[in-house]
């Protein structure tokens, strides 16, 4: 087989079956760092790169029907990192809205946030919630940015609003289910995801949707972010559609 045949059959989008698309997705989007390194480049070039990425899993994701995108963008540990790499990391949510959010409008995609907000520069607070206002009314995928997020202290917060009701006296403890809790977490209404997608070769969670992912199914890839294309993510697609789920049951 000659190299354009090769190319070719790598680029390819394969079959994918439209009612095996998985409602949601979430993404670990993870690698910036080596892949800037391995160029000999600062670690924020990596994570303008892995902008673009975003972009291109945006388009795709929208475009074969995924109905939410839930992206890990910075963590609540990702805090302990340099000074300058934390303060360039809070300059691109902005930057990416004010290159995207025309064509997200214009995609019908509706723009959520996911952490806590409180704790962020007021500028790059300011440019998401405007980013989720101008969105709001977008019937189209829910593009779930994860910011500042953490999945230990999501529960927490959860915990304490149980132990309020419980101390108010509008909630008994023997009527707390699993429905409480996650009508509690940061992701209430949400689905939780059907397919997990890790980028950089680590296989761990990070911190990320502990509760909502009990039966996610996980792919891993040893891709760096930057250079995860719309094949890879096909590629994830299509894996899932070949597993078989089954909840603890029987298939
Ligand atoms: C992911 O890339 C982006 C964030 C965590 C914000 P990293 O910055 O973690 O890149 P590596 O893992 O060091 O290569
Ligand atoms: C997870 O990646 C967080 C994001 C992708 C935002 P990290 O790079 O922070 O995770 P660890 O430190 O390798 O577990
Ligand atoms: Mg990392």
């Amino acid at each position: 087989m000659n190299w354009r045949k090769l190319w070719k059959r790598r680029t390819e989008r394969p079959s994918l079956s439209e009612e095996g698309i998985p409602y949601h997705v979430a993404i670990i989007m993870d690698g910036n760092g080596r892949w800037a390194k391995r160029r000999g480049l600062p670690r924020i070039a990596g994570h303008r790169a892995g902008m673009e990425s975003v972009k291109r899993v945006t388009e795709s994701a929208s475009e074969i029907g995924v109905r939410i995108l839930t992206l890990y963008a910075f963590s609540t540990e990702n805090w302990k990192r340099p000074e300058q790499e934390v303060d360039y990391l809070m300059r691109l949510p902005q930057e990416f809205l004010i290159l995207e959010l025309e064509s997200l409008i214009k995609n019908n995609i509706r723009v959520c946030m996911l952490g806590d907000l409180e704790a962020l520069p007021l500028w790059t607070r300011e440019s998401v919630l405007e980013a989720v206002e101008k969105t709001k009314s977008n019937t189209g995928m829910m593009l779930n940015i994860a910011l500042n997020y953490g999945s230990r202290s999501e529960i927490v917060e959860a915990v304490k609003k149980i132990s309020d009701q419980v101390k108010a006296g509008t909630l008994q403890p023997e009527d707390i289910n699993e429905q409480t809790l996650s009508a509690c977490l940061l992701t209430n209404g949400i689905p939780d995801p059907d397919l997990l997608i890790r980028t950089s070769g680590e296989l761990r969670l990070s911190n990320f949707l502990l509760w909502q992912c009990a039966y996610t199914e996980l792919w891993f890839t040893d891709v760096y972010w930057p250079d995860f294309r719309k094949e890879h993510f096909y590629e994830a697609i299509h894996a899932y559609q070949k597993r078989g789920r089954r909840f603890g049951g029987l298939k």
